[in-house]
C-alpha cells in the first residue's frame, strides 16, 4: 500500500505544469487501433492507466515506443484477440477497446470495465449504440462478446449525455458503412480531441463538442500525428490548492476555457486569480464567501472537480452546498474531511451542505477513490499539523508526478511504501 504524508500549512509558490489529461490519453490509445499504419501521440501524461493500455496494444499486436510525452503506436500487424477479466477490470477505459475492437474488427470479446467505485456506472448506452450500428451482443455473466457481420450507420439518441458511450459509439461508427448521428452526445473536451486524432487518421467526423456529432463511414484510416490536450481536472486541482495555499502560485499549460466552471465559481466566492491565455496566477485569500455547486456535463462543474473543490469551501465564511447529479456515490471523502475539522453534513447521496469556515487538522484518511485521494491532498496542503492519506494508488493513477510538482512549489509532501 502506498500512502501520503503531508505537514500542512506551508505555502504554495512558483509554478505547475499541467500535464496530458488523462481521460483523453486512455482513449487515444485504444482508438489508435482503427489505425493501420504508425500513429503518434504529443502530450502523453505519465500515468499508470497509459501504461496498462499501452501493453494492451502490444498484447494485440502492436509495437509502442515511449519518448517522454510522446508515444508512437505501430499498428500494422495487429490481431483481433480477447481481451481478459484481468485487465478489463483494472481501469474504466478498458471500454474503449469495445468500441474500437468492434470497429476495426466487426467483433470483440471483452469483460465489463474496472474504475473507481463511485456508483452504479452501466454501459447500457454504449450497447445500445453497438446495438443500433448492427451489433449483436451475448452476455455471459461479466463478459461480453460484441459481433456485426456488417456496422450500418445509424441515428442514435443518447438517454444520457454520456462521455464514455459517445467517444465508443464514435469508435464502432468510423468504418461503419455510411452516416452515424449521434443525438445529446456529451461535449466534454475530450470527446473533442478523440474526434480530431480520428479525423487526423483520416475519419469524418463532424459537430464533436456539440450535442450532435455526424459520422461519415471510411473504410480506411492511416497514420497521424496529434496532441493530447491539457488535463482539465488536473488543472483544476492545482488551482484549488493555490487557492487554498498559493502565493502568486502560476498553473501553466491550461486552456481557462476548459475550467471555466470552476473559474466563475472561484471569483463568486471572491479568491485572488488571475486568467491569462494559457496561464492562471492563483493565491490564498481570507473572507471567501459561500457558493452553491451543481455538477453537470460540461460545460457544467465537473463532477470530477466536486470533491477537489470541498476542501476550500469549508474555509468559506458560511453555508455552501453541492449537488452531485452525476453518480450516487462520490461523497466518500466527507466523513475523511469532517474527521479533520470540517463541519459537513450529508443530506442524501446526492447533496452536501458545507458549514464555514473551519479550520482542517491534520489527520489519518484513506483515498477511496481518484478524486476523492485528490481531495484529501488539499486537505492536507491546507491543515494545521500531519496528514496521512492511505491507499493513494488511486490518487497516482491519475495525477502525473505529484509529489514532485507539489514539493517543487513548496509543500512538504512525501509517498511511502508500506
Ligand atoms: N451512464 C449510464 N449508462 C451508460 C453510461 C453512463 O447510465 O451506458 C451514466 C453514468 O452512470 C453516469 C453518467 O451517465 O451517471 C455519466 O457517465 P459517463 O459515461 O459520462 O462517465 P464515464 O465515461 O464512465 C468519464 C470519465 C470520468 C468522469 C465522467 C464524467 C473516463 C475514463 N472517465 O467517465 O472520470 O467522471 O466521464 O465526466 O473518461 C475521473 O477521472 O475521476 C472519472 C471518474
Amino acid at each position: 500500500m502506498k500512502r501520503i504524508i503531508i505537514d500542512g500549512e506551508h505555502k504554495l509558490t512558483g509554478s505547475i505544469r499541467i500535464s496530458g489529461a488523462k481521460n483523453s490519453a486512455v482513449a487515444l490509445i485504444p482508438a489508435s487501433l482503427l489505425s493501420d499504419e504508425v500513429v503518434a501521440i504529443d502530450n502523453i501524461p505519465d500515468i499508470s492507466d497509459v501504461e496498462v493500455l499501452s501493453q494492451t496494444i502490444e498484447y494485440l499486436g502492436g509495437n509502442v515506443k515511449r519518448n517522454k510525452e510522446l508515444i508512437e503506436l505501430s499498428l500494422e500487424n495487429l490481431t483481433n484477440k480477447p481481451i481478459s477479466q484481468e485487465f478489463s477490470s483494472k481501469l474504466r477505459a478498458s471500454y474503449y477497446f469495445m468500441g474500437a475492437l468492434l470497429g476495426k474488427y466487426k467483433k470483440v470479446d471483452i469483460y465489463f470495465p474496472g474504475g473507481c467505485s463511485i456508483g452504479a456506472r452501466p454501459i447500457n448506452l454504449h450497447l445500445k449504440g453497438f446495438e443500433a450500428l448492427g451489433a449483436k451482443i451475448t452476455e455471459q455473466g461479466n463478459r461480453y462478446i460484441i459481433e456485426a457481420p456488417e456496422l450500418k450507420g445509424n441515428h442514435i439518441y443518447l438517454d444520457v449525455a454520456s462521455v464514455g458511450a459517445t467517444i465508443n459509439i464514435m469508435l464502432a461508427a468510423v468504418k461503419a458503412k455510411g452516416e452515424t448521428i449521434i443525438e445529446n452526445a456529451a461535449k466534454e473536451p475530450e470527446i473533442v480531441n478523440v474526434a480530431t486524432f480520428l479525423n487526423n487518421m483520416g475519419a469524418k467526423i463532424n459537430g464533436a463538442g456539440t450535442s450532435e456529432i455526424r459520422i461519415k463511414g471510411v473504410d480506411y484510416l492511416g497514420s497521424c500525428f496529434s496532441e493530447v490536450i491539457p488535463d482539465r481536472i488536473e488543472a483544476g486541482t492545482y488551482v484549488i490548492a493555490g487557492a487554498l495555499m498559493g502565493e502568486n502560485l502560476k498553473i501553466e499549460n491550461v486552456i481557462p476555457d476548459h475550467i471555466e466552471s470552476l473559474l466563475f465559481k472561484l471569483k463568486e466566492m471572491k479568491c485572488d486569480l488571475k486568467v491569462y491565455d494559457d496561464y492562471i496566477i492563483v493565491s490564498k485569500t481570507d473572507n471567501l464567501e459561500p457558493v452553491d455547486v451543481k455538477t453537470l456535463g460540461y460545460p457544467g462543474f465537473p463532477t470530477d472537480l466536486q470533491q477537489p473543490l470541498t476542501p476550500l469551501l469549508t474555509y468559506c465564511n458560511g453555508k455552501s452546498t453541492i449537488e452531485e447529479t452525476i453518480y450516487e456515490n462520490r461523497f466518500m471523502n466527507i466523513d475523511y474531511l469532517n474527521n479533520m475539522g470540517a463541519n459537513i453534513e450529508k443530506i442524501d447521496d446526492k447533496h452536501i451542505t458545507i458549514n464555514g469556515a473551519t479550520h482542517l487538522k491534520g489527520a489519518e484518511v484513506k483515498a477511496t477513490d481518484l478524486r476523492a485521494g485528490a481531495c484529501l491532498v488539499l486537505a492536507g496542503l491546507a491543515a494545521s499539523g500531519q496528514t496521512i492519506v492511505n491507499d493513494v494508488e488511486h490518487v497516482l493513477r491519475g495525477y502525473e508526478n505529484i509529489i514532485e510538482k507539489l514539493t517543487n512549489v513548496g509543500a512538504k509532501i512525501s509517498l511511502e511504501e508500506i
